[in-house]
C-alpha cells in the first residue's frame, strides 16, 4: 500500500566496481574540486587500504594537501573541529573519507562546522541549524559493509565530555559521491564481515517495518536482503573474492538508504541502549536482537515480514510456507542464518555471551525507551515489556 505522504531522498551518486576508486579524479573534477583532505585513520593505512586512495589520487591533477589519520574509533567533537581546522590551514576544497561508520561520520561533522563556517561543532546539535547547502565537496569511500554511512543524511558523533552520543540528522549531511571498491573490504575479518552484514541486515528489515516505509525505501530494502542471502554466505567461506565482497557492500548501501529514508526502529533503540551501557559492538547488538525485536512486532507487522520471506530465504522458501506462517518462518530465517554466523565466525548469540550482566538490563531498557529509533517502530513498548524482551535475549 502506498503511504498517503511520503519522501524519499538518496541524492549521492554511486560507484561501483573493482577498479572504481581510479574514478575518484573525475569524480573530484566533477565536483570543481582540485585540493582534498583525505580522511581516515593509521590502522587503515597500515593496512594498506587508506594507501590504495592515496596511490590513485597521485595519477589525477588533484594534489593531496593534507592526510588526517587520528580519527579514533568512536567520533568526537574534538577531533571533528580539528579536522575543520587543518581543512581551513590547508586550504583545502574537498573531503575524501575513507574508513568505516566513524571516519564517515567524523566527515559529516567536520562539513557542518565548515559549511557554517564555525569553530565548534557543539554549536551545531540539533537538526534545524543544518538546513541549507553544503560548501564543502564530499567523497565517501566505506571500508567495512554495513553503516551504510555512505548515503545517509545522519551522523553520530560522541560528546566525550558529556559521555553522550549526538545525533545530527539533515539531508545535507549526504555524501557527493560514495565509491564501493572491493579492494576495501577484502582484508575484513570474518568476525567483523559477520557482525557488519548484520548490521546491514537489520537496517533493511527494520526500514521495511517502520512507520516512514514508503515503496522506493521497500525496493532497496528488498534487494539489499536478496544480496546479503546469497553472498554473505559466499564471502564467509572465501573473504578475498572481489565479486562478493562488492556484492555485500552494495547490500550495505542499499540498507542504508532504505533505513536513511524510512528510520529503523525498536533494533536500534535497544542496541544503541547495549552499546551506550554494556560496551557490545553495534552490530553483535543487531545480530542479536534482531530476531527478538522482530518477535515482539509480529502482532503488527507480521505481514510485512512475512513479504521478507521472499528475499530472506529465496521464493521456493516462500512460496512452501503458507501466508499466515511467513511472518514467523521470516524470523526462522533470521536465526538460522545467525546460528550459521555463530558457528563460522563467532557472532555471540545471547546479550551474555556478548558481555551483558543481568543487572545491566533495567539500565538499557530505561536508555532503549528513550531512544529517538522507538518512536519510529510500528509498536510502542512499555518499559516493563522491554525489560522481558532484554531479558529474553541474555
Ligand atoms: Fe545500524
Amino acid at each position: 500500500m502506498i503511504p498517503d505522504y511520503y519522501e524519499f531522498c538518496n541524492s549521492a551518486k554511486i560507484v561501483s566496481g573493482s577498479k572504481a576508486i581510479e574514478h575518484i579524479g573525475y569524480e573530484l573534477a566533477a565536483l570543481g574540486a582540485s585540493k582534498p583532505l583525505v580522511l581516515t585513520n593509521k590502522q587503515l593505512l597500515e593496512l594498506k587500504v587508506a594507501t590504495v586512495v592515496l596511490d590513485a589520487l597521485k595519477d589525477t591533477e588533484a594534489e593531496v594537501v593534507a592526510v588526517y589519520d587520528d580519527v579514533p574509533v568512536d567520533s568526537s567533537v574534538a577531533v571533528v573541529n580539528d579536522v575543520a581546522r587543518v581543512y581551513r590551514e590547508t586550504g583545502a576544497d574537498a573531503i575524501v573519507a575513507v574508513g568505516g561508520g566513524s571516519v564517515l561520520d567524523t566527515a559529516k561533522g567536520a562539513t557542518i562546522v565548515l559549511t557554517h563556517g564555525a569553530e565548534d561543532l557543539m554549536e551545531y546539535r540539533g537538526a534545524e541549524s543544518l538546513v541549507g547547502r553544503r560548501a564543502i565537496a564530499f567523497i565517501a569511500i566505506p571500508t567495512t559493509a554495513g553503516t551504510g554511512s555512505e548515503v545517509t543524511s545522519a551522523a553520530v558523533i560522541k560528546d566525550t565530555e558529556r559521555h553522550v552520543k549526538m545525533g545530527f540528522t539533515s539531508l545535507s549531511l549526504l555524501p557527493d559521491v560514495a565509491i564501493l571498491d572491493p579492494r576495501m573490504t577484502t582484508g575484513l575479518p570474518p568476525r567483523l564481515t559477520a557482525s557488519t552484514a548484520m548490521d546491514a541486515l537489520t537496517h533493511a528489515v527494520e526500514s521495511f517495518s517502520c512507520v516512514q516505509a514508503n515503496p522506493l525505501s521497500d525496493c532497496y530494502a528488498r534487494s539489499a536482503i536478496d544480496l546479503i542471502r546469497e553472498y554473505l554466505p559466499k564471502v564467509m567461506a572465501d573473504s578475498k573474492d572481489p565479486k562478493t565482497r562488492l556484492a555485500l557492500a552494495n547490500a550495505a548501501l542499499l540498507a542504508g538508504a532504505a533505513f536513511s529514508n524510512a528510520m529503523v526502529g525498536i533494533v536500534h533503540a535497544m542496541g544503541h541502549a547495549t552499546g551506550g551501557v554494556a560496551g557490545v559492538p553495534h552490530g553483535d547488538a543487531m545480530a542479536i536482537l534482531l530476531p527478538h525485536g522482530m518477535a515482539y512486532n509480529l502482532g503488527c507487522a507480521g505481514d510485512r515480514y512475512g513479504e521478507l520471506l521472499l528475499n530472506l530465504a529465496g521464493a521456493e522458501a516462500y512460496a512452501a510456507t503458507p501466508a499466515a506462517e511467513r511472518g514467523t518462518a521470516a524470523i526462522a530465517a533470521v536465526r538460522a542464518m545467525m546460528m550459521s554466523l555463530h558457528e563460522s565466525a563467532g557472532l555471540p548469540l545471547t546479550l551474555a555471551e556478548a558481555g551483558v550482566l543481568p543487572e545491566q538490563v533495567p539500565d538499557i531498557a530505561k536508555a532503549a525507551l528513550n531512544d529517538g529509533a522507538m518512536s519510529m517502530n510500528p509498536r510502542q513498548p512499555t518499559y516493563e515489556e522491554l525489560v522481558e524482551i532484554l531479558k529474553g535475549a541474555l
